[in-house]
């Protein structure tokens, strides 16, 4: 759910509350006239019906007939007359006029003014009942009804005269009556006779005043009455009347009613049972919301890793975004048939892509955090660069947690199951002639060199070996996996913040431990191991290992080496056939590079141009130096490139000593 939503959300909420609370209001009303529209504001009985503008409680067309008939109308909601609780009693005032219009003479039966809490007809309230009570109800406090009665007939012995006002409280025997012919009122006059009834809820005081026409209103009833005694707290308003064997028109013109607020304990339990679900529900949804939105906060890159995003996107023409789920459907979602092997820091797949690119992806695995390090440093640094010995990076993508980065796919895997004699393999397959394995040494030099020296920013890759390196089908080599990778722009927070020392164990020159931290030369001192492994077919090693060299390929190379017996060296599988004298200066470059004096191993540059002849080799002496810490700078070095190169590389030897 979006923000703008939950806000629309929120507001209809409150509408609701707040049109619920005033629907339960009854406040005031005004009815000058009674046009039929009014019927939707008013509850009327069987016979009731509004002409004319006016109600006819009784009406005065119904077939043939008017007589014995009683009507009912109210408005349609009840209001607060009193609460138990709060030991309070509503005043309210109403006035409205009536008009009785006699059919005979006299008419009958006469008009009520009624409070109630029951709106429905009691049967057989016709004749003198006036629609109030009937001969069952009549002065039972069941009944529940208070009335003040406009009387047209002497129905009774106790009925006072054929033109009075009584006050009836549960029975049509009225608690006190008052003939209106004194007061220049008569109601079966067919003309407008205007009424009065206050009540006060404090002092429970009755007051019913009455006029013609024209005249002034006139107190004709004033007595106490405790109405809470007789009605129910909540009462509807209204008028009865009815006809007997006397008939004639009840007529209501106008009305006005008011009464106080005294506050409503159902209408406010509703408002609790409105207001509490609705704040429970607010605060579910807000709780949601929060929820919600941390977890795509969680799974925004941007959030978790504020800069990332803005670095890598802001490293140039680079790789592209890839979504999620177009890399799932590439890999038939992460199927482990699709599996191509498992290295640093996470699973490579293969996969292919909509327009049928053949991809490999890796999914760096989820909760290493060494491998967000390493998903940044890959696509920052290898993203914005392009040799045709590196592994290109197509793209990447993070979503929900998952790091994934797309390259190229390189049919041939990596050079290690070729050179060490890999089960799965058969031995042809793994017979790399020493044209392709030059070849493959001279790609992995010329990529080395555009990460040390052809790049704008110089790039130490940090984990040169043969696991790293590619093969492309004309078996080019590729150097990929740039998870340890560092930018030298970024060394200097390297040198200060990034202790640890990266790498692969038989790769690492001897000064690694000391220095803490990767340089150019240890890059080709990875290199030079890597060499050597290449034209031997053999591992880095340790003693452990199946290798009949005990202290690594390096020092075996060393002894050979001095025992003037290098070639002995070479993998067997070669079966002689190669170039004694290129392969000579193959291994003692090798050699060059795994000088235990970083300082004497040659640039990358230096590499390449004695790979293709054009310098000759480096000076290796003929037993291995011993290993001399802090290494002492060749005084006869005057290349000013590689002077400089050293120079920025190596930490100062001052720095080391301060820690
Ligand atoms: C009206 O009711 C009275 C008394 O119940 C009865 O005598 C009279 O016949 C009735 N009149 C009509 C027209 O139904
Ligand atoms: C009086 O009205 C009540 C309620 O409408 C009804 O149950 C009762 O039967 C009526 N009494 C007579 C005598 O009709
Ligand atoms: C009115 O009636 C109510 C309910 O019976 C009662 O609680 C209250 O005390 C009465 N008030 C007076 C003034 O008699
Ligand atoms: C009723 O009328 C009297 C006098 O006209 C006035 O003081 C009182 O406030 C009115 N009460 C209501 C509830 O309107």
């Amino acid at each position: 759910m979006g923000r703008k939503k939950f806000s629309q959300v929120v507001e209809s909420l409150f509408l609701a509350i707040l049109l619920c609370g005033a629907l339960t209001q009854v406040g005031c009303f005004n009815f000058s006239s009674f046009p039929v529209e009014t019927d939707k504001e008013l509850i009327l009985s069987k016979h009731s019906r509004l002409f004319l503008d006016s109600i006819q409680v009784t009406p005065d067309v119904i077939g043939e007939n008017l007589a014995n008939f009683s009507g009912r109308v109210f408005y349609k909601k009840p209001f607060r007359l009193w609460s138990k609780s709060k030991g309070v009693t509503a005043s309210f005032n109403t006035t409205f006029v009536l008009r009785i219009n006699p059919v005979t003479s006299p008419g009958g039966e006469g008009l009520a003014f009624i409070l109630t809490a029951d709106t429905t007809l009691p049967e057989a309230s016709q004749g003198q009942w006036l629609g109030i009570v009937n001969a069952t109800t009549n002065g039972s406090s069941q009944a529940e009804v208070v009335a003040v009665e406009f009387d047209t007939r002497k129905s009774y012995p106790e009925d006072l005269d054929e033109n009075h006002v009584g006050l009836d409280v549960n029975s049509i025997y009225s608690i006190e009556q008052v003939s209106l012919t004194g007061y220049g009122v008569d109601l079966s006059s067919n003309s407008n006779v205007r009424a009065r009834v206050e009540y006060d809820g404090k002092t429970k005081y009755i007051v019913v005043s009455i006029s013609n026409a024209t005249g002034e209103l006139k107190p004709v009833i004033s007595l106490p009455l405790n109405l809470s005694d007789h009605l129910p707290e909540r009462v509807s308003v209204g008028f009865s009347a009815s006809t007997g064997i006397y008939t004639e028109l009840n007529c209501i013109r106008s009305w006005e009613f008011s009464m106080e607020d005294i506050g409503d304990e159902n209408q406010e339990r509703l408002w609790v049972w409105i207001t509490v679900p609705a704040v429970v529900v607010l605060l579910l949804i807000g709780i949601l919301v929060y929820l919600y939105l941390q977890r795509k906060r969680r799974e925004r890159p941007e959030d978790a890793y504020p800069r990332i995003e803005d670095q890598i996107e802001g490293s140039s023409v680079g790789p592209r975004k890839f979504k999620l789920k177009d890399l799932r459907k590439a890999t038939g979602n992460f199927n482990p048939r699709n599996k191509l092997g498992k290295g640093g820091f996470g699973t490579v797949y293969k996969g292919f892509l909509a327009n049928k690119l053949e991809v490999a992806v890796k999914r760096v695995s989820k909760d290493s955090s060494q491998g967000k390090q390493e998903f940044i440093a890959e696509v920052t640094t290898i993203g914005s660069l392009h040799h045709k010995n590196l592994v290109k990076l197509i793209g990447w993508c993070y979503e929900r947690r998952e790091l994934l980065l797309v390259y190229e796919f390189m049919p041939n895997g990596s050079l290690d199951k070729f050179i060490y004699g890999d089960e799965n393999l058969g031995m042809g397959e793994q017979n790399l002639s020493w044209e392709k394995r030059h070849i493959i040494i001279y790609g992995v030099a010329q990529a080395l060199d555009y990460l040390h020296n052809g790049c704008a920013k110089r790039v130490l890759h940090r984990d040169i070996k043969p696991s790293n390196i590619m093969l492309d089908s004309d078996f080019n080599a590729r150097l990929g996996d740039f998870g340890l990778a560092r930018t030298v722009q970024q060394s200097g927070k390297t040198h200060h913040t990034t202790k640890e020392i990266a790498g692969t164990p038989g790769y690492m020159a001897p000064e690694t431990f000391l220095v803490g931290r990767a340089t150019v030369e240890t890059d080709i001192y990875a290199f030079g191991v890597l060499v050597l492994e290449v034209v031997c077919g053999r591992k880095p090693g340790k003693q452990n290992e199946d290798n009949d060299y005990n202290n690594g390929i390096v020092y075996w190379l060393w002894e050979l080496h001095k025992r003037e017996g290098i070639l002995d060296a070479v993998d067997p599988r070669l079966d002689g056939k190669f170039d004694e004298e290129g392969m000579k200066r193959m291994l003692v470059l090798g050699l060059a590079c795994c000088h235990p004096n970083p300082h004497h191993r040659p640039s990358m540059k230096i590499v390449l141009q004695v790979i293709i002849g054009e310098a000759p080799l480096p000076p290796v002496p003929n037993e291995r130096p011993a290993f001399v810490w802090p290494a002492m700078p060749p005084s006869f070095k005057q290349d000013a490139d590689d002077v400089s190169l050293i120079g920025s590389q190596l930490s100062p030897f001052t720095q080391l000593a301060g820690r």
